[in-house]
């Protein structure tokens, strides 16, 4: 047996014996390249190096990189396929190429890992006239220089034998791939038959790269040619090894084993235990890069794993749904391979909980709701709302209905899921057409970013597409997108939203609305008002100031904010999500406590203390340890570079960031929060402004405050107390429907007064109700004396407004109303109110 481990070290030993420097594996999430969910291969972290883009540290290098294959998700449960597996890469990039490729290949399998000759099979490109690229003779010689036997050679046209790119553009190029006869199947019958089940493929020994795929679909030509290798680790040891499945290999078998010693399961029990295997394990290693789980994109890829194997779990009768611990254990097994999972280790577990909780709670309810509704069959209708209200997936639906011998409309059901996509589709279009001329540009000039310390440039135009993404020689009046060799305008990235600006020069005007960046060049959406610019002419840009400003003070000011909610909360929190604009900041944040005005009130003092010491800004670049050894926070589901930029406000924050932000906090000016919320399990949403927006945020709530105040008449001070009061006067008001006569008090005369005080609301139909049953005049008091009202009995000729307005008149009140019944309002105290009417009625006598 040879152990995974051991298999990692001889082949970076081996590449490194042979002039190879070792590099890191990078994160699983791609940086700046929305057209790739993960990491998908070793080379796709390191794809710029093959275009030319990006200078490597060396031109033979190798690594281990952990890979996510997203496409494979609904085939898991069989022998051999993985969400997520390490890849042992090796490259040359620009330095050899066929020839010497085979030569390592071969020498690694035969000489290091001892695979005798006779298993060895290989299959090179068998060409393709339309790429202009013919049968791939140079591998197949060198193949037989090595040693392997001709007949051992199979090829394979552009499915088999041609590999990229790693997403929709990028380089690639024809491959030679190594097989490994198990000896189980049938047998390969040259030029006949060639069965990928017994000859197992361990290694693509060497993708060829001399082409780069634009969009959309033409191929051109890179800059020099490179060789790209990956062996799947799970696969090479389970071959090694002599084992049926990757699931058998130390990588996966004491997961394996830990949840079969977890779960008794019932039905299809390898399949179920292998995707729980799989699942868990993947959603580990995404969560280690701290990605948030969500319902779209990146986010979605965990929620979907732990989701199915919640609903594993859930079928198996399994009332308690805790996977945490088989999370724990892969963390404790396999931290020696993924320092992340130390690292992060707590996040990777609550994160994990929290999805877990909340899914077991949309299953409980979607059960609720299913077992209350004395069904003999479930439309689809009811399906569809089960699926989108309360997230139940439909596969429980079904077999809820099996169970219970019910129907299930699916027909229905499908339907109005269709269109329910459709309609979400329309929405993500906005997100469609920036992948669309993201396309566009793939491979053009980086655009060099000026705008930190200039807000004007003289820039060169590099490329111009119409609205359409035509693209166009000279720009056209209205909307133009332009790439430009450099640009003072702020790109739209890391949560900060995009300059705004002008351009012009030589009878050309017009404005920039918004500008978007991607794998560093940057495309501005340009409204040309007159006269017009061509490919490779200057024209001048200017960043919209005021925006810029406010802008920045509000990317500072969340930075202040971070770092007060350390201080509030603990180390523990960070960022979960931000977006600042010109007009307000959002910052979502990882909290379980319950947030209280006391919390935002200390909040707003820290962060506007840090704003009163004008502490200056200072920005540095360094190497991403240095800056995170130094105490940098940084957003570990982002890839950095190998320089990062630093920014820092005094000893109080210090954040990798590549925003815009003030040169001295004391330009923030304030900062007040004006709202915060729960927006998910355990996140908090912080909504903030800065300056003068913060200004005008306060002096609205003072006005309102102000105005309330006078309408209660009572100071501002005294104004939640004054509410308070009212409201649960006016919420007891309910309960006052009858009055007994006896709680009155009558005043002695011919015909009945009498009045009460009540420390609830009355009506006035109860006021006229009491009058006529004491056959008199009645007066209802509020305890305030802010509402005082005067009904007599129909049957007895007084008027009841000129006896209320007699009483106010000495109390210096107003009221209204008629003979029957009439109201008021006084602002004197109880005592005399009642010392007021009592006396009226005294003299009445
Ligand atoms: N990029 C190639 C692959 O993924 C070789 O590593 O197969």
């Amino acid at each position: 047996m040879i152990s995974s481990r051991d298999i990692i070290s001889k082949f970076l030993n081996f590449f490194k014996k042979n002039d190879h420097l070792i590099i890191n594996g990078s994160s699983v999430i791609p940086k700046n390249d929305p057209t790739l969910l993960y990491i998908n291969a070793g080379m796709a972290a390191i794809k710029n190096y093959f275009t030319g883009d990006e200078v490597p540290p060396s031109p033979q290098l190798c690594n281990v990189q952990s890979c996510i294959r997203t496409i494979d998700i609904d085939d898991i449960g069989d022998r051999h396929h993985l969400t997520s597996f390490q890849m042992l890469g090796s490259w040359s990039i620009g330095a050899y190429f066929k020839e010497h490729a085979i030569e390592l290949a071969y020498d690694f399998l035969v000489n290091h890992l001892n695979i005798p000759l006779s298993k060895l099979y290989v299959s090179v490109f068998n060409g393709e006239p339309s790429i202009n690229l013919p049968f791939d003779t140079e591998s197949k010689n060198a193949w037989i220089k090595v040693g392997i036997p001709e007949d051992h050679i199979v090829s394979f046209g552009m499915d088999d034998n041609f590999w990229g790119p790693a997403s929709e553009t990028g380089p690639c190029g024809p491959c030679t791939e190594v097989f490994y006869d198990t000896g189980i199947g049938p047998e390969y019958a040259r030029g006949k038959f060639f069965d990928t089940k017994r000859y197992v493929e361990i290694w693509n020994a060497g993708v060829f790269m001399m082409l780069n795929k634009n969009a959309p679909g033409s191929f051109s030509e890179l800059p020099f040619k490179s060789v790209d290798t990956g062996a799947g680790l799970e696969r090479l040891s389970m071959t090694l090894n002599g084992l049926n499945s990757v699931y058998d290999t130390d990588l996966l078998l004491p997961i394996k084993n830990f949840i079969e010693s977890k779960f008794e399961f019932e039905n299809n029990h390898d399949r179920n235990v292998r995707i729980l295997t799989d699942h868990l394990r993947t959603v580990c290693l995404i969560l280690s890069e701290r990605q948030k789980i969500s319902n779209e994109g990146r986010g979605y890829i965990p929620r979907k794993l732990i989701r199915k194997c919640i609903v594993i779990a859930h079928k198996n009768k399994k009332d308690n749904y805790d996977l945490s611990d088989v999370i724990e254990f892969i963390i404790e097994n396999f931290k020696d391979m993924n320092e992340k999972f130390s690292i992060n280790k707590e996040y990777i577990v609550s994160e994990f909980k929290l999805e877990q909780d909340r899914f077991s709670d949309v299953i409980k309810l979607g059960f609720e709701k299913l077992n209350s509704g004395n069904l003999r069959r479930i439309s689809g209708e009811f399906a569809f709302d089960l699926a989108t209200t309360y997230g139940m997936p439909f596969e429980v639906i079904k077999d809820f209905a099996i169970e219970h011998r019910l129907e299930v409309d699916e027909k229905k059901f499908n339907d109005l899921i269709e269109n329910h996509k459709k309609i979400s589709r329309a929405d993500s279009e906005e997100k469609v057409s920036e992948n669309e001329i993201f396309k566009k540009i793939s491979g053009i000039q980086k655009t060099q970013f000026v705008g930190y310390s200039c807000l004007e440039h003289e820039c060169r135009v590099l490329k111009i597409f119409s609205e359409d993404l035509e693209e166009l020689q000279t720009s056209i009046e209205g909307k133009n997108i332009l790439v430009l060799d450099s640009t003072p305008i702020y790109a739209r990235c890391g949560g900060q939203e995009s300059d705004e600006g002008t351009i012009f020069g030589n009878n050309l005007d017009g404005v920039i609305n918004l500008a978007l960046k991607h794998d560093d060049v940057i495309v501005h959406y340009c409204d040309i008002s007159s006269g017009n610019v061509s490919v490779g002419q200057k024209i001048s840009v200017k960043v919209d100031k005021n925006k810029r400003v406010a802008t920045s003070n509000a990317h500072s000011a969340t930075h202040l904010l971070q770092s007060a909610l350390k201080i509030v909360f603990g180390n523990d929190v960070h960022q979960q999500g931000s977006k600042v604009t010109a007009n307000c900041l959002h910052f979502d944040f990882n909290c379980n406590e319950k947030i209280t005005r006391d919390h935002i009130r200390k909040i707003e003092k820290l962060v506007n203390e840090n704003i009163c010491k004008n502490l200056s800004s200072k920005i540095t670049e360094t190497s991403l340890n240095d800056a995170v050894k130094n105490g940098a926070t940084a957003l570990f589901s982002e890839k950095y570079g190998d320089k990062v930029r630093v920014v820092s406000f005094g000893e109080v924050s210090k954040e990798l960031c590549g925003g815009t932000h003030v040169s001295s906090t004391g330009q923030i000016g304030m900062f007040i929060i004006q709202n915060y919320e729960s927006v998910g399990k355990g996140i908090k949403r912080i909504t903030a402004f800065t300056s003068m927006k913060a200004l005008e945020y306060v002096q609205s709530v003072m006005s309102s405050a102000i105005e309330s105040a006078a309408v209660l008449r009572t100071s501002i001070e005294k104004l939640p107390k004054e509410i308070s009061n009212k409201i649960s006067f006016q919420k007891k008001s309910h309960t006052v429907k009858k009055i007994d006569t006896s709680s009155l008090t009558f005043i002695e005369s011919k015909i009945p007064y009498a009045y009460k005080v009540f420390e609830e609301d009355f009506s006035s139909g109860l006021v006229k109700e009491t009058a006529e049953k004491i056959k008199g005049v009645f007066v209802a008091i509020s305890k305030d004396g802010k509402r005082i009202s005067l009904a007599k009995c129909k049957k007895l000729d007084l008027n009841a407004k000129e006896i209320l307005d007699k009483i106010l008149q000495k109390l210096d009140g107003r009221g209204g109303g008629n003979s029957e019944i009439a109201s008021g309002g006084v602002n004197s105290l109880l005592t005399e109110i009642i010392s007021t009417i009592s006396g009226y009625f005294h003299n009445c006598n």
